[in-house]
């Protein structure tokens, strides 16, 4: 702990009359009927900060890529499938007082979607795809007239963790960022536990490593403290 307010219990009502918006899982991005790009990302993390955020009194928006996870009580939940329906989804639900990008969002897609099944073709062994950059969902969020006061990003790093998340922080204009080492043994994705260190400008704390319920939980907190300060 790098501060002495984490780890207070909060009341129920704290986040009463708040709106949180948050994105959780991955997106799949569509390269003909029966293919697509995705990512390893459960959602579990995401599900488990709109939970978090509806046990301290929030009106909680999810939305949701493919997963397969129960929508927590109380949560309204949008499902949507690519980036592009995220970013439509997202941007769709402002206002909000905060939102959580918990998505592991597709920073490519294909620049078009087959309309049949792509064959193979007879005498080659290679396949090119060509790629195009999706939305930076989060970005557009922060720099969006209708900002919310707080706005968090996730980073996954393999190395260097503070100073890419600290890189996020400053370019994308966020609020704070969750960062948490992916790759190895650290935890991640696929996992239920989960650590993370969250940057702010002028400090940081440390989160776990424990369950996701309870990481999300400390993350929930001090989105509290922040956004009451
Ligand atoms: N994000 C987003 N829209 C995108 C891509 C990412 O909203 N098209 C959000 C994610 O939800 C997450 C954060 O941005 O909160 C991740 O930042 P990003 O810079 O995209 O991370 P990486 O994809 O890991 O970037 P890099 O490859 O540069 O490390």
């Amino acid at each position: 702990m790098s501060d002495a307010s984490a780890g207070k219990a909060l009341a129920a009502s704290t986040l009463a009359g708040k709106r949180v918006l948050v994105s959780a899982g991955p997106t799949f991005e569509d390269i003909d009927p029966v293919r697509f790009v995705g990512n390893r990302s459960s959602g579990k993390m995401g599900f488990a900060v709109a939970a978090a955020a509806r046990a301290l009194g929030a009106e909680v928006v999810l939305v949701a890529g493919p997963v397969h996870l129960d929508t927590p009580d109380g949560v309204t939940r949008i499902d949507v499938r690519s980036a592009a329906q995220m970013h439509t989804a997202v941007l769709g639900a402002l206002p909000a007082d905060a939102y959580v990008a918990a998505a592991a969002v597709a920073d490519f897609t294909p620049r078009r979607v087959s309309e049949h099944k792509i064959k193979k073709t007879a005498g080659s062994d290679t396949l090119v795809l060509e790629l195009v950059r999706t939305p930076d969902i989060l970005a557009e969020v922060a720099a969006h007239a209708r900002r919310p006061a707080l706005v968090v990003g996730f980073a996954a790093e393999t190395h260097e963790v503070e100073r890419y998340a600290r890189g996020k922080l400053a370019n994308k204009r966020l609020d704070l960022i969750a960062a948490n080492l992916v790759g190895g043994a650290q935890g991640g994705f696929e996992r239920d536990d989960n650590a993370l260190v969250v940057y702010w400008e002028g400090g940081e704390r440390q989160l776990g490593p424990a369950a996701k319920t309870e990481v999300a939980a400390q993350l929930v907190q001090l989105i509290a403290e922040r956004l009451q300060a």
